[in-house]
């Protein structure tokens, strides 16, 4: 199946087991999406490795509407572009590409693009619970998010909780750990840590961006 994705057994085993979660509860959880060094290589990068100073203050809302609200969330964030991406970036732009590709054949859908952002949770801070798709006529379909924080223990706290109907599951942020998920049906939140929680945020588009 899907001969024209030119990807490993390894990457296509992970891909079919998102499509996988998707189709059964529309939240899958896959470690190893991105290699040790392939998590390194974006990580030593000097945006992150400066911090806050090349973020900015994620807001709430779209465009008119967006607002800064502290109490509701707390992360720094840089866009992605294919264009200005440094080679690590653009491995991790092009892997999602392919899995927006073979998400399409899998599962009938036509996703057309992606936005990603780098994303900084500085320690302390956090996402109150929330539905990433807050209007009807969003275009975000599709949560991705893949951690990249070496050696993080469950006391470092920063789970990602997620809001099944009957359950809770709370997801450590370890790094090359991709999270995909419904964006309008599954709440969820990201609790405080003692550490710097690093990531990359994106979601699949029913539309070019
Ligand atoms: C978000 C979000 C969760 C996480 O950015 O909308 O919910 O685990 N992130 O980083
Ligand atoms: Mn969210």
């Amino acid at each position: 199946m899907i001969l024209h994705l030119d990807v490993n057994e390894e990457l296509l085993s992970k891909f079919n087991a998102i499509a996988d979660g998707l189709a059964e509860t529309g939240f899958s959880v896959t470690d190893g999406f991105l290699s040790e060094d392939e998590v390194s290589a974006i990580t030593s990068l000097d945006d992150f490795k400066n911090g806050l100073s090349h973020f900015k203050k994620a807001g709430i809302g779209q465009q008119r509407d967006k607002q800064i609200n502290e109490s509701i969330r707390g992360d720094y964030i840089r866009w992605l572009t294919k264009a200005e991406a440094p080679p690590p970036l653009q491995l991790y732009l092009e892997r999602i590409d392919q899995l927006r590709e073979f998400i399409n054949q899998a599962l009938f859908l036509s996703l057309k693009d992606a936005e990603i952002h780098q994303t900084i949770y500085p320690i302390g801070s956090f996402y109150k619970r929330h539905l990433d798709q807050f209007k009807k006529e969003d275009h975000r379909k599709l949560t991705i998010i893949c951690y990249l924080n070496k050696n993080w223990k469950e006391e470092m706290g920063g789970q990602l909780r997620v809001y099944f109907p009957s359950q809770t599951q709370d997801i450590l942020p370890i790094a090359g750990r991709l999270i995909c998920f419904r964006s309008d049906l599954l709440e969820h939140e990201v609790l405080p840590a003692i550490h710097p929680r690093l990531s990359l945020t994106g979601w699949l588009l029913d539309t070019l961006h």
